[in-house]
């Protein structure tokens, strides 16, 4: 079938507009900053997905057109729109996914860190919203600095009492998305068949490609390895740049946030095989936040998969520490950030 194509055939099992077991329950997802650049295309991907039930979208504006738009594909799940805070609790009752990407995007010559004055608000007032309304919601968060963001959401849920940290997420499937495309196309390899760990963090040296464990088993140079390093980590300025102040990515985005969206559900759908990399409260490395490839079920993540950073090669081990204090303060600066406020 069509849908079949969409099935990265990859180990471990990666799930995206999978083909669904014919008792699968459906659900309901929220996109929070439906009307942007990855919000559409994300709200879009969404609703061609056969597990949801209902697609909640939420803006501050714009957001009417956007789900009459989508409302009108014949796919099961249900759009409904919601503009402003005061229509944000209702927004957000019942949904078993929050997908977060709101809040501005890069501009050329700007580093993720600097859209924290603008986003680190944005993302407490809606995670405060996520904590009175849909506590037990899986919560991805893609609104950058992601490396602050998921913490500024932790604390959030914290002083609110209901923090779950197996239930949030920051997303970096963009990262392995990238790492996939651009190793399988120097390797000449199938793409569907590729997969590389991408662990650390999301803005860039902390974005550590882990290639000697790209599955299929590859062999790199040396020098390859530091060029497809690079790419990756600077991956989202190559787009920035070449959109030239119309923002960042967001095509690219929305397909991968669409896959961890799809992989969540997978997992609440009872799918005992659901792993990808993501950013998250973890005990992997002395740092309480680190990206990895988790196990996710149906209470949210399960395991930090430890295997990945085991025998990792000299130029990796460096990379892990030298990544380590640009992680440790992004992370500090987001509990600062709500303690500040509070
Ligand atoms: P955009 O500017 O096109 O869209 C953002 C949307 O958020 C707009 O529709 C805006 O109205 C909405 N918004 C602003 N304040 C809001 C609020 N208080 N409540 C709800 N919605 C609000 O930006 P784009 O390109 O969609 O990027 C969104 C975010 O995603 C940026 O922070 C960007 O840096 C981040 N991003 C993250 C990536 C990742 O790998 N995690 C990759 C690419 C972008």
């Amino acid at each position: 079938s069509v849908q079949a194509s969409f099935v990265p055939k990859t180990k471990p099992k990666q799930v995206f507009l999978n083909q669904l077991h014919p008792r699968a329950s459906l659900f309901k997802v929220a996109v929070l900053g439906a009307a942007g650049g990855i919000g559409q295309p994300l709200g879009l991907l969404i609703k061609m997905s056969p597990l949801v039930s209902a697609l909640h979208l939420y803006d501050i504006a714009n957001v009417k057109g956007v789900a009459a738009d989508l409302s009108h594909c014949n796919s099961p799940a249900q759009v409904l729109d919601f503009t402003g805070q005061s229509e944000l609790a209702k927004c957000l009752k019942g949904v078993d996914v929050v997908v977060i990407p709101a809040g501005v995007p890069r501009k050329p010559g700007m580093a993720r860190d600097d859209l924290f004055n603008i986003n680190a608000g944005i993302v407490k007032t809606l995670i405060e919203a996520v904590a009175d309304n849909c506590p037990d919601a899986f919560i991805h968060i893609i609104s950058n600095p992601v490396n602050s963001t998921v913490p500024i959401a932790a604390e959030v849920l914290k002083q609110k009492g209901v923090y779950d940290p197996k239930k949030l997420f920051g997303v970096t499937t963009l990262d392995v998305v990238r790492a996939n495309t651009f190793v399988a196309q120097k390797k000449n390899l199938k793409l569907v068949d590729v997969d590389v760990p991408v662990v650390g963090g999301h803005a860039g040296i902390t974005i550590l490609p882990l290639l000697s464990k790209t599955r299929p088993s590859t062999t790199f140079t040396n020098d390859e390895v530091e060029e497809l390093t690079l790419r990756i980590q600077n991956a989202g300025t190559e787009v920035v740049e070449a959109k030239a102040g119309a923002g960042s990515a967001t095509l690219s985005m929305a397909y991968a946030a669409a896959r961890f969206v799809e992989a969540s559900l997978h997992a609440l759908d009872g799918d005992g095989d659901v792993y990808e990399c993501s950013f998250a409260e973890s005990d992997l490395t002395e740092l309480p936040f680190f990206a990895s490839r988790v196990k996710i079920g149906k209470k949210g993540i399960e395991a930090n998969v430890s295997a990945d950073l085991q025998g990792l090669t000299e130029y990796e081990t460096k990379a892990l520490e030298a990544l380590k204090p640009e992680l440790q303060a992004s992370i500090e600066k987001g509990i600062a950030f709500v303690h500040k406020q509070a």
